[in-house]
């Protein structure tokens, strides 16, 4: 049996990958001062249906569970935090900056980039207004791509402002009931036939269309991409007022990532929903917030097709998983003794493995070399001294059993 369509198998392989994707993850996002939480996989539909807008809830795994209850595997993160801050916000002082890693589940036609599971690392900044949050978490989307391997070549942070968009349909005097079609429709054109986005937008298309000719500015763009000049990161983002973003609860600052030679969907994508906490909580709480989610999937697509962050992977990687000693029973009745010495050095932090059955030497030694350990330590006649060999070297020297750990503490660390 293979698993569903869209969903994915982690073997170790490439559980090692995703593993070190959130390693990364989790060192940027702490290098802003961002901290860690969760929320439940399972919420009540309703959050969703409310807020995350037509597009996700088309895709949305629902059932009714056994207490009749509507329920949905969540599509994203961010209606959850809302609901999460709307209700304990008390308890932080502000601005609260979190970040979370969940696996998230849309009923999409699983294609290249896009599965109907992924993980995505989701920054949020709640309760604070100021524009210069908004270039930080876009300084931050761009550390999280850097910290790959990845430069201003590869990738490209494409900023736009909602605003500027509503301000038009309020101008065109688009019924505000319209308004979520009209920007997904804006925000899908570049992947639509311009004639199926002509016929959408009606007599919206003509100015739309002019804009995307022309491009747009406002004074918080320009000032983004300043404050980005600042910290030298300019050559990584420009605007484009082309991205709207599909979810509904946008409502100014919004950007996406994408590679350079436009070969993936987006990396990730964010922006400003400043209602929305409000929006669950009844209008109780009003809090400004703006965050980013970054997904695993087409991310790990481009690691594996760029040469210096494939190297980078691999290294760090191979150099998590080797066995850094082997032990060696020579003679089976040394067995008692080599399981002693290995519990001694693995108390010590040493990553040690050994043949589970009787085996022949030779063939240990096989096993040894394919675990990349560093050392073997041969159990064999010379007890109470035992070989430890240097599998890098060959050298091997006799030791006193009870001297090993100084040994192996001593040897000089591997290139
Ligand atoms: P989103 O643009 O829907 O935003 O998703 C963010 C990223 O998740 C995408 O850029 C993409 O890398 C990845 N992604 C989305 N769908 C799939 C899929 N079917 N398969 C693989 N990867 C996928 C959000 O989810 C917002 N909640 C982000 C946010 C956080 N806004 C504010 N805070």
């Amino acid at each position: 049996m293979q698993p569903l369509s869209g969903f994915r198998d982690f073997l170790p392989a490439s559980c090692a990958e995703r593993n070190y994707i959130f390693a990364k993850w989790r060192e940027v996002a702490g290098r802003y001062g961002f901290v860690e939480f969760d929320g439940p996989v399972l919420e009540e539909l309703d959050l969703y249906k409310k807020k995350s807008g037509d597009e996700i809830v088309r895709q949305l795994y629902e059932f009714v569970d056994k207490g009749e209850r509507a329920v949905a595997l969540r599509p994203e993160m961010t209606p959850t935090l809302a609901r999460i801050v709307a209700a304990e916000h008390r308890q932080f002082r502000k601005p609260l900056k979190w970040f979370a890693i969940p696996q998230v589940f849309r009923y999409e036609r699983p294609q290249r980039g896009r599965l109907r599971e992924h993980f995505q690392l989701n920054c949020d900044i709640i309760g604070e207004e100021s524009p210069e949050a908004d270039a930080e978490l876009i300084a931050l989307v761009i550390d999280v791509v850097r910290a790959f391997g990845f430069t201003s070549k590869d990738f490209v942070v494409r900023i736009s402002d909602r605003e500027f968009w509503m301000e038009l349909l309020k101008l065109e005097k688009v019924p505000s009931n319209r308004w979520e079609e009209m920007l997904q429709t804006i925000d899908k054109s570049e992947r639509e036939p311009r004639e199926k986005t002509q016929e959408r937008l009606g007599k919206l298309a003509k100015p739309v269309f002019e804009i995307f000719e022309k491009g747009g500015e406002s004074a918080k763009l320009t000032n983004i991409i300043e404050n980005l000049r600042l910290r030298g990161l300019a050559d990584f983002a420009k605007v484009d007022v082309r991205i709207v973003r599909g979810l509904a609860y946008y409502t100014g600052i919004v950007f996406e990532v994408f590679d350079r030679a436009g070969k993936f969907r987006a990396i990730a994508g964010g922006g400003r929903y400043d209602q929305l906490v409000a929006q669950l909580s009844d209008n109780a709480v009003s809090m400004p917030a703006l965050g980013f989610a970054i997904g695993d999937v087409v991310l790990g697509e481009m690691i594996r097709g760029h040469a210096a962050a494939r190297a980078q992977m691999e290294k760090t990687i191979g150099a998590e998983r080797a066995v850094e000693i082997y032990v060696v029973i020579a003679k089976e009745e040394q067995r008692g003794n080599a399981v002693a010495m290995m519990q001694q050095l693995r108390d010590c932090g040493y990553r040690v493995d050994y043949s589970l059955a009787a085996a022949k030497v030779a063939r240990q030694f096989r096993l040894a070399e394919q675990s990349r350990a560093r050392f073997a330590v041969v159990f064999g006649d010379e007890w109470p001294q035992v070989g430890v060999k240097d599998l890098e070297t060959g050298q091997q020297v006799l030791v006193a059993h009870d001297d090993v750990l100084r040994h192996v503490a001593e040897a000089p660390s591997r290139a």
